[in-house]
């Protein structure tokens, strides 16, 4: 990704160039310094200090924090503050302070001038698209973009342009500006005609994503189609002298500037270039996302170097799930004590993007807080590859654990992990006995268990939906079940209604189910006697749903919440209804029309109520005659 020629720095050429800048110069663009004495003042770069303890001594050369207890010459400010490698540093001062490079070789110098070249060729292109994006023609990209929420500050922040709809519009401006067509084509701006005409435009009416490198420079672009159905979605520069896809992030300079310092954490990951955005604008700067392709080595290498716990955060759909595994296999290896990876898997397929547009910045910060960390993904990968009914499945599970485990290279995080993993499967196995256990005693004669509450625990749920589980997503219906638990006065009039509910999660049937039969058999509803309940009968995972779920407040039973109660749980009864029509459903239960004034919504009430006090008293009737 650098565009570094390949050097050694002779000694003598730092110390030149440490003599020639003047460190309030390049410090004083960062820091705002007023000059006190011999030194210049201000406030911390590294820390939020209120009152000014970072020094700068033009004499000495040097910088001296007092609040972080930082210090050092203008390279080391100039790669704290930029988060650049020593060398990305040297040669970023040396530019400024117009000092030539020092060049191994006539080769290696022309080699170094070539990709200068190339560069300012991107930068130029760069330029013509951000003005085409504000001319007249650039009205349908300036209308997608709105249609987005991006204003004009964020075209101009993220260098967003629009390359004109013509075959070779981009080709002549760039003419115009001195470069050749050899010099475009190598940097992948325009592409030699298979028909033999004259080389063409490589992005035509596409909205313009500026691929910067680590320093800055533009080294090459992602186009974005305006119509939806256009192909390819996003067009991207091939790979160039300037351009290896598989070692650049798009964002990495300025989200490894907005990371900051000292607060461990890291990138956030994510998979295109509108994801980064949109974190960005939501406040999270320190958003970056590769090219297009599954992440490399390179560029975990990359995100490790800008902080030392990124989070990878994928798209909740099948896709981003896969990746979201590639992405564990490639970090693994690499774990070491501090440093790690953490995984998000947003919720309903949704993307970055597309979370932050429907629930606002609190939602991805609620994501991004409940991220799961590798040994978590890998358990659950695991466990969910296939089912473990028997001895040998089961066996062939810990056999998977302990391979991956073998790739961790680090001894002592390696061995952490076959502790961790181990005892998670000696814990799950124990559960999955226990819940064999109960549903074999719910089996037996005279104890007939509900449909659904006489199954194994775990067995084919989708990796996905646990991982939504992880993240405290919802489980469909799960807190409807919990209103219930929580305000018992509910069930008196939407007991019926709740029992017909085609819930698709198996432990939220289960809680639902402990829920009727504990209110059939007069105990008092609460989250303890529904646990224990769960627990007797082997029901773990649904008991633990209990445990994890916030107490829902306490709502009256004839009021407007207890009404969108009814009204979701309709939803359920809904689905059942269309999955079960020959039944009849329906006719029989409340009629939950949220646009019934709240006098009819009163009379629906009173129906219900009625028709299941009269089913009481039924039951109570026929209970009688049974004892006598
Ligand atoms: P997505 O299809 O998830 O796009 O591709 P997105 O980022 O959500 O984009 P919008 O919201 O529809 O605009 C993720 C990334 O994969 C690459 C791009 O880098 C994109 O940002 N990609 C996608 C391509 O390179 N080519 C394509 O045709 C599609
Ligand atoms: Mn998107």
């Amino acid at each position: 990704m650098s565009s570094a020629p390949p050097i050694r720095i002779p000694d003598g050429f730092v110390e030149e160039l440490k003599a020639r800048i003047r460190p309030s110069d390049v410090i004083g663009r960062k820091v705002k310094l007023t000059k006190k004495g011999k030194e210049w003042v201000g406030l911390s770069p590294f820390t939020a200090e209120k009152t000014p303890s970072f020094y700068v001594n033009d004499q000495k050369r040097i910088f001296k924090c007092f609040s972080s207890g930082m210090g050092g010459d203008v390279i080391n400010f100039v790669m704290e503050t930029e988060r650049l490698s020593f060398m990305e540093a040297v040669e970023k001062l040396a530019e400024e302070a117009g000092m030539a490079l020092p060049k191994a070789s006539p080769a290696a110098a022309e080699e170094y001038d070539h990709r200068k070249r190339l560069q300012a060729a991107c930068e130029a292109a760069a330029e013509f698209f951000e003005e085409r994006l504000r001319a007249p023609e650039g009205s349908g990209a300036r209308a997608y973009l709105e249609g987005r929420g991006l204003s004009a500050s964020s075209w101009s922040k993220y260098r967003l342009g629009y390359a004109p709809d013509d075959w070779r519009r981009t080709r002549a401006h760039l003419h115009e500006k001195g470069f050749t067509d050899s010099e475009l084509l190598e940097a992948g701006i325009i592409k030699e005609s298979d028909r033999g005409g004259e080389p063409y435009d490589m992005f035509r009416g596409r909205l313009m994503f500026p691929i910067p490198d680590a320093r800055g420079g533009i080294i090459a672009f992602g186009g974005r189609a305006l119509q939806p159905d256009a192909k390819p979605k996003y067009l991207n520069s091939g790979d160039t002298p300037l351009f290896h896809k598989s070692t650049v992030l798009y964002r990495y300079k300025a989200a490894r500037e907005a990371l900051g310092h000292g607060e461990g954490g890291g990138l956030i990951v994510a998979e295109g270039y509108m994801d980064v955005i949109a974190l960005c604008e939501a406040g999270f700067g320190n958003a970056v996302a590769p090219l297009g392709t599954a992440l490399t080595e390179d560029q975990l290498q990359l995100i490790w170097r800008a902080g030392p716990e990124p989070v990878m955060c994928f798209d909740g759909d099948r896709a981003g799930l896969g990746a979201a595994y590639r992405a564990l296999d490639r970090a693994l290896p690499f774990a070491e004590p501090g440093r790690s990876v953490f995984f998000v898997l947003l919720p309903d397929g949704m993307d970055p993007d597309d979370l932050i547009r429907a629930k606002g910045a609190g939602a991805m910060a609620e994501q991004l807080a409940a991220r799961l960390p590798m040994s978590e993904l890998l358990w659950r990968r695991e466990r969910d590859a296939e089912p473990l009914d028997t001895p040998e499945r089961q066996a062939g599970l810990e056999a998977r654990l302990m391979a991956a485990c073998g790739h961790i290279r680090h001894a002592g995080v390696k061995a952490a992990y076959e502790r961790d993993l181990k005892s998670r499967l000696r814990d799950y196995l124990w559960q999955l006995r226990e819940a064999k256990r109960a549903a074999n005693y719910q089996k037996r004669p005279g104890k007939p268990g509900r449909p659904g509450s006489a199954q194994i625990l775990s067995e084919g749920e989708p990796a996905q939906e646990v991982l939504k589980q992880g993240a405290r997503e919802k489980i469909g219906g799960l807190s409807l079940v919990l209103r219930a638990i929580d305000n018992p006065g509910l069930l008196a009039i939407g007991a019926e209604m709740l029992a017909q509910c085609a819930f698709a999660d198996a432990d939220v049937v289960r809680l639902r189910d402990a829920v009727l039969d504990l209110a059939n058999d007069g105990i008092p509803i609460d989250r303890g006697t529904i646990t224990a309940h769960l627990a007797n009968s082997g029901n773990i995972r649904a008991a633990g749903l209990l445990k994890d779920y916030p107490v829902t407040p306490q709502i009256a039973t004839n009021g407007s919440e207890a009404r969108e109660w009814l009204i979701a749980l309709e939803q359920y009864v809904a689905m059942r209804r269309s999955s079960d029509q020959e039944t009849g459903f329906g006719t029989d239960s409340a009629s939950a029309d949220p646009t019934l004034s709240p006098q009819e919504w009163r009379r629906q009430l009173q129906k219900v109520a009625e028709r299941q006090a009269l089913k009481v008293r039924m039951n109570e009737a026929s209970s009688k005659r049974s004892d006598s």
